[in-house]
């Protein structure tokens, strides 16, 4: 069989782990909103409407933020369609997704629903068709206590303390020609500063997130990101970064997403470094990777000026899962500048969340590996040194067949290591050294994996890709040895003695 080795090392931490980065993304796109979280009609739906079998799911998957309202969509909308008694608020066309839009979720309803689902939000301003004065006006409704015309307002509306978003976002993907009213890269810069100086005079203590490039394979990637940052360093936090993968030839390129994404954020990590340089800035910029997911985009059926259409419903398989997997691993090991990050998205519209309308729950195979990640990578994550063998890949020539990460959470002595084993052939036999944690105990091994790549969950056969938990002996050591079969994710977890 063939072998592999990963040494952990307690002196060589790469940093602590902000829990943000495991966070999701609710647009106003197809079925996440109307339908999805939110659906009066529903038997499980509370008094708001809201219904309460997905706020359970969501709150299983640990998401501590969620981004609201685009996405896309935010670069058409007017946040004061969504505000005010329900009854008046007007049905407009979404032009992002050719939709019809009826405001009966609003910025309001969001923040009561993110309270119950135990999460903060992250709110998008519209840079597109939007200015300046309307996004300061709409931080000025959510978060100012009273005594001004907006927000006195959100009072008015049964809202007397204010929401207090703490991060906001300064439009969404605008160097897309997509996107409503997309801009140039300059346009861009000088638009998004100004509305961030509003933003911060309005609120001081919020944090600011400035487009990136929507991908690297844009024609104005990296050139966009330094524009945007030179404009912006001193009036912004964070950057973003969006990215998506998905199937179509090659199995090993899909499986080495995991390697492409460290690629795409080493290369904002530097384009922002040159700019602090330049800028001759102290700050060190931080990366807020606000969209990433497998995403079937190609597959996508828009129908047009439909209220809450099945739009980007994808149903992801076992392969989809363990890239998944991949994709968390190079997250939180980069987690020393990637501060934020957003599972894209979290109901429905390309989501782990499946519902039926008036039906059940349903929860993809994608769910589980970030659940788990999610849950038990918390506290600070330590470097791998890992020795394996490497996959030939289509897209990233020879990557390594491994992608795997430790952390450790000194709150409660746990370590949890993840791994994908990307080879589609063979099992491997891993040796982890745990060094200076002292003797450690293996409470819990869980694998997914299976012959076909492409099985998937479904209202028929719900736990059909799901881990599946290996009896553990209650050995304690500084050394362990693991099967990882071929093409799969494992999640051990051990308690410090
Ligand atoms: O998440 C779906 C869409 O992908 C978002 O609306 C957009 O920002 C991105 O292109």
């Amino acid at each position: 069989m063939k072998q592999a080795k990963c040494i952990v090392n307690k002196h060589f931490k790469i940093a602590d782990i902000d829990e943000r980065i495991y966070g999701s993304f609710i647009e106003h796109m197809g079925r996440a909103v109307y339908t999805g979280i939110y659906e009066p009609e529903h038997q499980t739906a509370d008094e708001q409407g809201f219904r309460k079998d997905v706020i359970e799911a969501v709150n299983e998957l640990n998401v501590p933020i969620v981004r609201y309202p685009g996405g896309n969509f935010v670069s058409g909308y007017d946040w004061k369609d969504g505000i005010g008694p329900k009854e008046q608020r007007p049905t407009r066309l979404d032009y992002a997704w050719l939709s019809i839009e009826n405001n009966q979720f609003g910025i309001n309803e969001f923040a009561d629903w993110s309270r119950k689902a135990n999460t903060q939000g992250m709110i998008a301003v519209n840079l597109g068709s939007g200015t300046p004065q309307e996004a300061g006006y709409f931080a000025e409704y959510c978060n100012i206590d009273k005594g001004t015309y907006w927000s006195d307002k959100r009072r008015e509306h049964g809202y007397e303390q204010p929401h207090n978003f703490k991060v906001w976002c300064l439009g969404n993907e605008m160097d897309g020609p997509w996107q409503t009213c997309a801009l140039t890269a300059q346009e861009y810069a000088n638009k998004a500063r100004e509305t961030a100086k509003i933003l911060k005079w309005v609120d001081p203590n919020i944090e600011l997130v400035a487009c990136g490039s929507s991908s690297k394979e844009m024609d104005t990637f990296p050139e966009w990101d330094r524009t945007v940052l030179e404009a912006c360093y001193e009036h912004v936090d964070y950057i973003s970064l969006h990215r998506y993968y998905e199937y179509e030839q090659d199995k090993a390129s899909f499986l080495a997403a995991y390697h492409d994404l460290d690629d795409f954020i080493h290369t904002i990590k530097s384009t922002a470094d040159y700019v602090k340089a330049k800028n001759r800035s102290d700050k060190v910029m931080m990366l807020s990777l606000d969209e990433w997911n497998v995403w079937y985009i190609k597959h996508m059926d828009t129908k047009r000026w439909q209220w809450a259409p099945a739009i980007a419903e994808d149903v992801y398989s076992l392969m989809d899962a363990l890239v998944v997997g991949g994709l968390l691993t190079t997250i939180v090991n980069n987690a020393d500048r990637v501060k934020m990050a957003c599972l894209a998205q979290l109901v429905n519209a390309l989501a782990p969340i499946h519902t039926a309308p008036n039906g059940g729950v349903l929860k993809h195979a994608t769910y589980y590996p970030f659940q788990q990640v999610s849950r038990y990578g918390r506290g600070s994550v330590y470097r791998n040194m890992v020795v394996c063998g490497e996959v030939e890949t289509d897209k990233y020539g020879n990557v390594p067949e491994l992608a795997t990460v430790t952390t450790y959470d000194e709150s409660n002595n746990e370590m949890a290591f993840f791994v994908l084993n990307t080879n589609l052939e063979q099992d491997i036999t891993l040796d982890l050294q745990i060094e200076e944690f002292g003797e450690l105990q293996l409470i819990e091994q869980q694998v997914l994996t299976g012959e076909d790549l492409f099985a998937v969950n479904s209202f028929e056969s719900p736990q059909n890709v799901k881990p599946v938990s290996i009896d553990v002996t209650s050995k304690t050591d500084t050394q362990f040895q693991f099967i990882l079969p071929k093409t799969s994710w494992t999640m051990l977890r051990f308690k410090q003695l």
